[in-house]
């Protein structure tokens, strides 16, 4: 490998060539400090991954009864680990905990956008759990029953996910910026049986209602049957309006609970929950994740990935709504008993610094945000965060999209002070928890690269039958052997877990490869390079949209006959969103129009989903067979020419057409 800084400062992942080796002093002290011990590790689990994740297992979990088997992959793709055990994900995050000192130290420290602030030690959150949980058993909701949680980033958000874990009853978080008929969409897909919410949250400074979306959600286009009960947290305190029978205040059904619960041992297949992300085909799919496994992935990695110590203060600035606040916010830091912040609020005009004053007031030590957050701290300078006092942070993470060096560097330097190691790690819904990363004491770090796969974790670039791909081609990444925190299945649709993730890519062996749908190459070195999807799925500030959802918003609209969507580079968002649309006959595409289909669209589905530009067309590119031809779509969505074999294409004057 090259040498540490001295390499050229070339901006371009494919020539970057810059090399960080992790601080002397955090490697000595690592839990895994060397390159060496890194691999140590990834030979033990690949000679005998039933032995090495056996052992984890035991080691980092309590398990109430113990495991008779490893993984039984007997049915491939539906995978089985810990058989015959019983654990509780409640209990490994709160009860575990209070046998000693750690009782009295701080678990959760949540800071609300007005200034208000919050902190829980493990016994007060063990109690506050225990009393949620009993509400919910008062409500009638019982082991297997899925609740559904829609709400702002408020200390009820995690205290519901834990009690949900804690009487087995499945939760299905929907991220607080779906609008009332995306949460409808899930609350009919999973047969929800109780509502938690809130009032509303904070804002740019302003209150915004939340409930009256549950209440739309439950009342319009024959709402959602399944649901009885619906819990409503007081966070702004304005007018809510309370249906009678179905709507308890938090305060009111929650406060007077005993701050006793035994936590439900649940076998380690139960369900844990569901979390619905975008595919490329069809509506967001339920991804499933189970109670053993997942935990034991959240808790490992984020002991490896951070090299959690007990005077750790992490902070990830995800929404619990997403995946990364379930592992990185609430369970991962939990299990291990670490202290996690929660932060309601995000940079605004009035407090552009917002994020270095979190840092500054809890001296936290472990930063963990996204791509596109980075890139707008980048955009209005230095002099915002340079006026903070950042000395606590000693590691730096990010998520949810590739970072390009340019603002790697800058996260280095300006955030961190060079002195603290930036781990990029790759993962997704799907996987649980990270997968790719380096381990900030033993992983020299590459900007721009994840590094190389955690230990136990075959990932792989291969080509559409399997086959691994040499060094520097480019690929599709792929998993080669299952791992605890995959994902199960997809709710109430097994076969489509199987065709999507798993029968993609078919190696000639037959053997079970996970797909991930990302592209990505492998250099020299082994490390990973991620490039983005290779589906009809686009990444938004880290959010992942399915095109097909986006277009069947917009075709729902009664002005609309067809509408093909892709996406474009976007210097901040990483990616945007471009519509094609064709109109009814008759129907005048105007400016009036596109803030109406914009409206539309975020009415359907969020605010994010809003496309950044609508081009109103005649017709659309299609092949003979009538499919859309995106790539040509995407070309001049970014104003690029429009190159490679066009000569499949229906219609060429369409073409033309779609130019001027
Ligand atoms: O394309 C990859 C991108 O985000 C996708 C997963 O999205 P989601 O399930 O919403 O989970 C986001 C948080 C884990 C992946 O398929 N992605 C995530 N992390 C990275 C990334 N792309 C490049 N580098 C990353 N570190």
């Amino acid at each position: 490998m090259p040498d540490a800084t001295t390499g050229p400062t070339i901006e371009s992942v494919l020539q970057e060539q810059r090399l960080f080796a992790p601080p002397a002093e955090l490697a000595a002290s690592a839990r895994i400090g060397s390159l060496d011990a890194y691999r140590a590790l990834c030979s033990k689990a690949d000679l005998d991954p039933d032995a090495f994740w056996g052992d984890l297992a035991r080691r980092e979990l309590h398990w109430f009864e113990p495991f008779d088997s490893v993984l039984d992959w007997s049915d491939p793709p539906f995978a089985k680990w810990f058989a015959g055990g019983t654990t509780n994900l409640s209990f490994n995050c709160l009860d575990r905990h209070l046998a000693g000192p750690r009782a009295d130290k701080t678990a959760l420290i949540w800071e609300g956008e007005p200034g208000d602030s919050l902190s829980f030690t493990y016994r007060q959150l063990h109690a506050e759990v225990c009393k949620a949980s009993n509400a919910l058993k008062a409500l009638g909701i019982g082991k297997g029953d899925l609740v559904a949680l829609y709400m702002p980033m408020v200390p009820e958000a995690a205290i519901a996910m834990l009690a949900c874990a804690r009487i087995g009853a499945p939760h299905s978080v929907v991220f607080g910026g779906f609008s009332a008929d995306a949460l409808r969409d899930r609350l009919i897909d999973g047969q929800v049986k109780a509502v938690i919410t809130a009032d509303g949250g904070f804002r740019k400074d302003k209150p915004v209602p939340l409930k009256p979306a549950v209440d739309e959600a439950l009342a319009a286009n024959g709402g959602a049957p399944s649901v009885e009960h619906v819990l409503v947290v007081q966070r702004i305190k304005g007018d809510c309006a309370m249906a009678t029978g179905r709507d308890h205040w938090w305060h009111e059904l929650v406060d007077g609970q005993s701050a006793e619960c035994p936590a439900e041992p649940m076998a380690s297949e139960d369900r844990l929950f569901v979390l619905y992300t975008s595919g490329s085909t069809g509506k967001p799919k339920g991804v499933v994740h189970t109670t053993a496994g997942y935990n034991l992935w959240a808790h490992l990695t984020f002991q490896w990935i951070f090299d959690i110590r007990d005077d750790d203060i992490h902070w990830c600035t995800a929404d619990v709504g997403w995946i990364t606040g379930h592992s990185y916010i609430v369970y991962g830091p939990l299990s291990n008993g670490a202290t996690t912040v929660m932060y309601e609020g995000a940079p605004r005009p009035s407090k552009p610094g917002a994020f270095w004053e979190v840092i500054q007031k809890h001296r936290c030590t472990i930063f963990y945000t996204a791509p596109t957050a980075i890139r707008a701290f980048m955009k209005s300078g230095r002099a915002v965060p340079d006026q903070y006092d950042m000395s606590s942070l000693r590691i730096l993470g990010t998520v949810g999209e590739p970072i390009n060096p340019e603002a790697w560097m800058w996260y280095r330097d300006v955030i961190g002070h060079n002195r603290c190691p930036v781990v990029d790690t790759w993962w997704q819904t799907e996987t649980g928890g990270v997968m790719i990363s380096p381990l900030p004491g033993a992983t020299p770090t590459k900007p721009g690269s994840c590094t190389l796969p955690l230990p136990g974790i075959a990932a792989d670039i291969v080509d559409m039958d399997g086959v691994s791909q040499p060094a520097d081609a480019g690929g599709y990444l792929a998993v080669r052997r299952p791992w605890p925190g995959m994902m199960r299945t997809v709710h109430g649709d097994p076969e489509r877990f199987r065709r999507s993730y798993w029968e993609e890519i078919r190696p000639a062996d037959a053997s079970y490869l996970y797909f991930a749908g990302d592209g990505a190459r492998r250099d020299a070195d082994g490390y990973f390079w991620v490039m983005g999807r290779v589906d009809d799925v686009i990444n938004v500030s880290g959010h992942r949209l399915g095109t097909m959802e986006i277009e069947s918003a917009l075709v729902s609209h009664p002005t609309v006959a067809e509408a093909a969507v892709v996406g474009r580079p976007d210097d901040l968002k990483g990616e945007g969103i471009v519509a094609f649309v064709t109109l009814e006959a008759g129907r005048c595409g105007d400016d009036a129009l596109i803030a109406d289909l914009r409206a539309h669209v975020g009415k359907e589905i969020g605010p994010i989903a809003k496309p950044d530009e609508i081009r109103f067309t005649d017709s659309l590119p299609k092949t003979r067979s009538g499919k859309i031809m995106r790539r040509i779509l995407r070309a001049l969505a970014s104003g690029q020419e429009v190159t490679g074999d066009t000569s499949t294409l229906e219609d060429r004057s369409v073409l033309d057409a779609l130019r001027v």
